[in-house]
């Protein structure tokens, strides 16, 4: 499997050809064109939100990840968590393993920091996540940045309570 260099950086210090290189990979699955996704990333970060990088021989970004700090409520607990949101590999690399690796690199990064990760996903990635040591969350309603919200919504590590109602500040 190709090696990579991986390099988590905060927002705040995130250079041009980083930001280009994320919205690049992004777009080979989420087509919007790359000046959207850029306005997507601008609007949708805060600064001390942290990028996870996986950078080829060529420094070209194969893997990526986003490392979200947000304060989830939880059936009326705050909780500090990181989400973890637009995870996805370089369309020539994938199903290699290189999924699995990125994965690991955020588990590495949430027991550092001691945090709960959670995730929204669809039912088609669900697999891949729970391989990846990630577990459904079971909730009756989430509310993600004002709006209900039905896709899944997962954790790692596994919490095996069942909530009534959790609160999601915004999208990530
Ligand atoms: C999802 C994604 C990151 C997986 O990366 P990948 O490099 O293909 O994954 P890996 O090769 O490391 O696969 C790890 C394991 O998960 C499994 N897997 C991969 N994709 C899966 C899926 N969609 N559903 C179920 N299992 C899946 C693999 O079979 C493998 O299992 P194994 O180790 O038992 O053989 C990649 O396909 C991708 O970038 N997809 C597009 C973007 C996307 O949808 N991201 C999710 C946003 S929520």
């Amino acid at each position: 499997m190709t090696e990579l260099r991986w390099e988590i950086t905060e927002h705040s210090t995130l250079g041009d050809s980083e930001r280009l290189g994320i919205a690049r990979l992004k777009d080979q699955h989420w087509i919007r064109g790359v000046e959207s996704q850029i306005a997507w990333l601008m609007d949708n970060t805060e600064a001390e939100d942290r990028h996870l990088m996986g950078f080829d021989e060529n420094g070209v970004i194969r893997a990526y990840l986003n490392l979200n700090e947000i304060t989830v409520v939880m059936d009326e607990t705050p909780v500090v968590m990181i989400g973890v949101g637009g995870v996805c590999v370089d369309k020539s690399l994938e199903h290699s393993g290189l999924g699995r690796v990125l994965m690991a690199k955020a588990g590495a990064y949430l027991a550092h920091r001691q945090r709960t990760g959670i995730l929204l996903c669809r039912e088609r990635v669900q697999g891949f996540y729970e391989k990846c040591g990630w577990t459904l969350l079971s909730t009756e309603q989430a509310v993600v940045q004002g709006a209900e919200y039905t896709k899944r919504i997962m954790t790692r590590p596994c919490d095996m309570k069942k909530y009534g109602q959790i609160i999601i500040p915004r999208n990530f």
